[in-house]
């Protein structure tokens, strides 16, 4: 369903542009690398590989898999996706350094389709930190371009925080980059600093006067510290830009990247003014979007445009009576369009397996047999437990099935004291390394019991950075999902667990958390890992 505005003005402006710019607009998403290196979004191998293919499969052009000379966890992720992916083009970021560029084609060597995305800061206060001249930093942009060129046909080139560059050493720098062999132009506004029509100025300005603009495309890279990416993005795509890059749930550091779903949608309800194409399957939005909200530890708003639990329902009464009498009331777009089932009321415990199977598959998970069973056992005892089975629900219960590890650690046993009558206590049991052991704390409420109890029993110097309890779905037997984050030594992790009772969720969340920080300390000494990699230091 669309929502046109039938003024004349609106329609002369779409008659216009569907002449001049009736074109697809290719996406780039970055969720796994400028998403993934927002502290306490760390995913893991096994679900950076997931959502690569998800992206492959709803569609996105390119995909930006990580940050190959970061950690040898990033080369690993880039190379595998390099190989796995069959239709999107691979990419891997390169600071603007001889070492940083092999290490990235050497990680996406075995991709269909390669590209080496290398990048530099050229704004005054970036252009300080590595402490070169402006010609010194020209002169390493053509260096890097041209050796990278040498590698891979196919290279983006970057000048990070490019909205706050002075102009003519902008326009002098892309020329450099163009000129060394760069097919991708990517501006990015890395501060969210820019409006959008400086936006759009900026893309047609450049492809005006940079010579040799017109063969290449440009692209978008916004952040959303001032909640314009989405607008500075589109207005970019409007001054001339056709690359427009993006994370799903504009996850990424500080306030975010550009929300992938965010673009596609707008792109996709105000056709009438915005005529440009895109090979995105919106029907697959709301399953990546758990799917990353999931892996990454950070939950999506509520009220976030398009994929918030709320973006779809009509709280007051005064829109639900709208929305019975006419579902373009108060609704732009249907739910379907981003794969959301309007009734999602899923099963009770007389279901089969061959409706959970199918259910699951509307859901975007393909079981086996054995999972097949190992789901149903555990979709049955929460039946048991809950009247009603929602797609949240199934959605929940497949994470705890997904990436089974040998954890060190897990909750055998909880029982809880709490009410008004103190002190609140946790009697816990767990597997330690494969022995058995229990403690009894108390707390200041049972979650805080619970907590001292583990680490009563595993001593650890972690610290708790975030504890979030958010309901699966509606009603008094909702599962609880609860997330934690954890940080130590610079190290951060952050664990999740859904169940009907919420402090064993709690519970199991913590050590989710612990375990991940424990798989995270081990693989990082292995590999010589710092805890992080600076994108200023280009020696
Ligand atoms: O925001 C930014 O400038 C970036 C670059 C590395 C492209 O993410
Ligand atoms: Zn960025």
């Amino acid at each position: 369903m669309t929502n046109t505005t039938d003024t004349s003005s609106t329609v002369t402006v779409a008659v216009v542009f569907r002449t001049v710019v009736n074109v697809r607009v290719p996406f780039f998403d970055t969720t796994l690398r400028d998403g993934e290196q927002c502290p306490g979004a760390t995913m893991t191998h096994s679900e950076k590989l997931e959502i690569a293919e998800l992206l492959d499969e709803m569609g996105v052009d390119i995909i930006e898999a990580g940050f190959p000379i970061a950690s040898q966890g990033d080369f690993r992720a880039v190379a595998e996706i390099a190989e796995r992916t069959k239709d999107a083009v691979v990419c891997g970021l390169a600071r603007a350094n001889l070492a940083d560029i092999d290490r990235a084609w050497e990680a996406l060597r075995g991709a269909r389709r390669p590209r080496i995305h290398t990048f530099i800061g050229t704004s005054p206060s970036h252009r300080a930190i590595p402490n070169l001249t402006m010609d010194q930093m020209a002169e390493r942009i053509h260096e890097t371009v041209t050796h990278a060129r040498n590698l891979c046909d196919n290279v983006q080139w970057s000048p990070m925080d490019a909205t706050r560059t002075e102009w003519d050493y902008l326009k002098r720098v892309v020329e450099i980059a163009i000129r060394a062999g760069a097919g991708t132009i990517n501006i990015p506004d890395t501060v969210g600093y820019t409006a959008p029509e400086e936006s759009a100025n900026l893309i047609r300005r450049l492809i005006a006067e940079v010579p040799g603009a017109d063969e290449v495309i440009f692209a978008t890279h916004c952040h959303d510290d001032l909640g314009m990416a989405t607008a500075n993005s589109l207005a970019a795509v409007a001054g001339g830009a056709r690359q427009i890059e993006c994370t799903i749930n504009g996850l990424g550091e500080r306030a975010g990247n550009t929300a992938l779903e965010e673009v596609v949608m707008a792109l996709k309800v105000r056709h009438d003014i915005m005529p440009w194409h895109t090979r995105i399957d919106t029907t697959r939005i709301m399953n990546i979007s758990r799917r990353v909200a999931a892996a990454s530890g950070f939950q999506v708003q509520f009220n976030k445009a398009i994929v918030g639990k709320n973006a779809f329902l009509h709280e007051s009464g005064i829109h639900q009576d709208g929305v019975l009498k006419n579902v373009e009331t108060f609704e732009i777009m249907r739910p379907e369009d981003i794969g959301l089932s309007v009734s999602n009321l899923v099963m009770g415990k007389h279901s089969g397996r061959a409706a959970l199977r199918s259910k699951l598959r509307d859901l975007g998970y393909e079981v086996g047999d054995n999972q097949l069973q190992d789901v149903f056992v555990r979709f049955k005892a929460l039946a048991d437990r809950k009247k009603e089975v929602y797609d949240e629900d199934l959605v929940a219960l497949m994470r705890a099935d997904e990436d089974p590890r040998n954890d060190r650690l897990a909750v055998k046993s909880l029982r809880v004291v709490c009410g008004t009558e103190g002190p609140q206590t946790a009697d816990l049991t767990m597997v330690i390394d494969g022995a058995e052991t229990s403690t009894t704390q108390t707390g200041d409420g049972p979650v805080d019991a619970t907590f001292n109890a583990v680490k009563t029993l595993f001593p650890h110097n972690a610290r708790l950075q975030l504890y979030q309890v958010e309901a699966v779905t509606h009603g008094t037997d909702a599962q609880a999902t609860v997330s934690v984050r954890l940080e130590a030594d610079g190290l951060i992790a952050t664990g999740q667990s859904a169940d009907t009772d919420t402090v064993v969720a709690s519970a199991r969340a913590y050590v989710n958390a612990l375990n991940n920080l424990l798989e995270r300390r081990a693989r990082s000494a292995s590999n010589g890992d710092g805890p992080g990699i600076s994108y200023m230091d280009v020696s």
